[in-house]
């Protein structure tokens, strides 16, 4: 792409050059976003048209909440046949001339002897290429402002524009574009890759050959197709892409089980031959058309479309609103291990708001006693340790599935070094790397997020310790910022034993312990940009089973106990931005923290026996 014509011009005054249906609606939305709007045609008569159209498009603009200006008026928009007079204020032009390659050509030379260098020059165009235009241009019209804006008919109600640049358009040019689109409430979808009729139109094309086609060979009546389509995939089509609507097709094995069974078979449905498109066709299509139009009126079919369509709109709006506020939501993925049931344990993972709403099972029958929980908030995948079915016969495990619970795999198996019973694990996001404690297995261990390249960071099997319990490793968290990882040896119940070590990420060997004494630290949590370390404690009151923290970037730590009175702390989960830490304890208690005032929600007090825990 050329290099860019940068500009902070302000668009404050449109030209629309040609008015016909797809001029007129442009001019309807951009007087309704408050601009300033100039139309040209070389067509006098047209004006009346413009008039109409506008008036008839501001009631439903309104509808839609798109107009800025509530005084506007068909006449606020100055109509004019001189090209020159029209582009005389312009800072962006939208052209929609007839769709003639030669015509584009000359008629964007004439625009840009009018307008300043850096005034952008859109076109409608339903299937030029915007390369094809800009070669038909003298390089002093400044090719680079070049760019196509290819609305849906009508532009002033189908939020789509596609935007697309040729080979000469600059990297401003687009980025200007879409953000004036932006603006005045378009949905711009900006490919870099030019084909004839764009995106959209193509789709609508390969729709059309499959119509003829049918048509041709007398399969059903073109009423049937209109009527299949209205009421079977258009619906669809109305609130999703065809992609995410296969992906729920797929039930629970999503559009991975649709790429294996359905993409093949689905390409024996396409006409094995073109439909020939000659005057017998054309014919027998509008004949077809005619029929299911069946009489009715023009302006009434077009006003019955415009509605159903703003009524659609304003659904979608109030719902892609609603799932936002629900993506942003922060949620709890808490682990279960039903460990009361033993030897029948059967453990979940539950999910719910952080303020305990919506709680819900998102992996079930879980008989290996999940311990504990990672999330990629990337890749919206949770990753968990098993500690086994038995704390003896080495059947831990790692396993991951999506966050609703589908797609669910072990991806460090039994009997591998590392995972005999393996305790918290987290996620280091930079190197996208997995780091996990190993309790009786008495390691830290790091790996692939697929659960490949199995490193044991350290080993303690072998340490002089006074009890066996001071060599097992249970909390893990990593400070890439500083590059450390850090590690829980809990000691023996209630023995005052544990102790908190950190290591190098690229150094594990030469490791240091942080904090020694402590109650019996269990998981951790880092605050990488405060140095703050954050951990839980099984050990005995007062200052026991608490959460605490502690600044590690400083000569003198000192331990500072946020909360007690837990029942067995064990899972922790940070959220930083709301300055609070959620708490799990064996016996099922869920609290929210607050790290500053110290002041403890109970969200849940009997959940199930509960371990790990995550933010996601
Ligand atoms: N109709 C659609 O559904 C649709 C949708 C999206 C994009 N488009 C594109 O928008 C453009 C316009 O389409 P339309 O359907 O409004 O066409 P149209 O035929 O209804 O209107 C074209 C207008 O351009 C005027 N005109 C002719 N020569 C001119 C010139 N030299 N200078 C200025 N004006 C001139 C005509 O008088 C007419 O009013 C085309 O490029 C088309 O591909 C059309």
């Amino acid at each position: 792409m050329p290099g860019a014509t940068s500009s902070d011009r302000e668009i404050k005054n449109v030209a629309i050059i040609g008015c016909g249906s797809i001029g007129a609606s442009w001019a309807a939305l951009f007087l309704a976003q408050n601009l300033a709007v100039t139309v040209y045609d070389i067509n006098p008569s047209t004006e009346t048209f413009l008039r109409t159209i506008v008036s008839t498009a501001l009631p439903t603009l309104k509808s839609l909440g798109l107009v800025k200006k509530s005084t506007a008026k068909a006449d606020d928009i100055a109509f004019t046949t001189d090209l020159q007079a029209a582009l005389s204020n312009a800072d962006f032009v939208q052209e929609n001339g007839p769709e003639r390659l030669d015509l584009k050509q000359s008629l964007f030379t004439e625009i840009a002897r009018h307008v300043a260098d850096d005034v952008i020059i859109a076109t409608s165009s339903s299937g030029l290429m915007c390369t094809n235009i800009q070669e038909g241009i003298p390089t002093e019209s400044k090719p680079e402002r070049c760019v196509i804006g290819h609305p849906f008919n009508p532009p002033h109600l189908i939020p789509l524009v596609e935007v697309v640049g040729g080979r000469f358009t600059s990297r401003s040019t687009i980025n200007r574009t879409l953000e004036f689109y932006k603006n005045v409430g378009k949905k711009p979808i900006y490919f870099q890759k030019e084909v004839p009729g764009h995106i959209a139109n193509r789709l609508q094309a390969a729709l059309f050959r499959e119509i003829l086609h049918i048509v041709q060979n007398n399969i059903c009546t073109v009423k049937d197709i209109d009527d299949a389509m209205a009421f079977g995939p258009g619906l669809r089509w109305g609130v999703m892409g065809p992609s995410t609507l296969m992906h729920l097709a797929g039930g629970e094995g999503g559009v991975e089980h649709m790429a294996s069974h359905l993409l093949h078979p689905m390409t024996t449905w396409w006409a094995q031959d073109h439909p020939v498109v000659d005057d017998e066709l054309k014919d027998k299509w509008v004949a077809g058309t005619l029929d299911a139009v069946n009489g009715r009126n023009y302006h009434e079919l077009t006003r019955r479309r415009d509605d159903e369509i703003v009524q659609l709109l304003n659904i979608r709006k109030e719902m892609v609103a609603d799932v936002e506020t629900e993506f942003e939501a922060k949620k709890l993925f808490i682990l279960d291990t039903d460990l009361s049931r033993l030897p029948n344990a059967c453990g979940r993972i539950q999910s719910c708001n952080t303020n305990g709403s919506g709680l819900h099972t998102v992996v079930d029958n879980m008989a290996a006693l999940p311990d504990g929980i990672a999330i990629d908030n990337d890749r919206d995948y949770m990753y968990w340790t098993n500690m086994g079915t038995s704390l003896s016969n080495n059947s831990g495990s790692i396993e991951r599935a999506r966050l609703d619970g589908t797609h669910r795999k072990v991806i460090v198996a039994s009997g591998t070094p590392g995972v005999h019973t393996p305790k918290q694990i987290t996620i280091a996001p930079l190197s996208r790397k997995l780091y996990w404690c190993d309790r009786e297995g008495m390691k830290v261990c790091r790996s692939n997020l697929d659960g490949t390249t199995i490193e044991i960071l350290v080993d303690t099997a072998s340490s002089e310790e006074p009890h066996p319990q001071c060599r097992w490793c249970v909390g893990i968290t990593v400070d890439e910022a500083r590059g450390f990882f850090y590690w829980s040896q809990k000691g023996a119940s209630k023995g005052k034993m544990g102790r908190i070590f950190r290591a190098r990420i690229d150094e594990p060997g030469d490791c240091e312990m942080v904090f020694g004494d402590l109650p019996e630290p269990i998981d951790l949590e880092i605050d990488e940009e405060n140095a703050m370390l954050y951990w839980t404690d099984r050990g005995d009151p007062p200052t026991g089973n608490s959460l605490n923290r502690a600044r590690v970037d400083i000569p003198k730590r000192e331990r500072e106990v946020l909360a007690t009175r837990l029942h067995e702390a064990i899972g922790l989960a940070l959220d930083k931005e709301n300055g609070v830490c959620y708490v799990t304890d064996l016996a099922g208690g869920v609290y929210e923290v607050n790290v500053e005032t110290r002041e403890k929600k109970v969200i849940f007090s009997e959940l199930g026996d509960l371990t790990g825990m995550a933010l996601a």
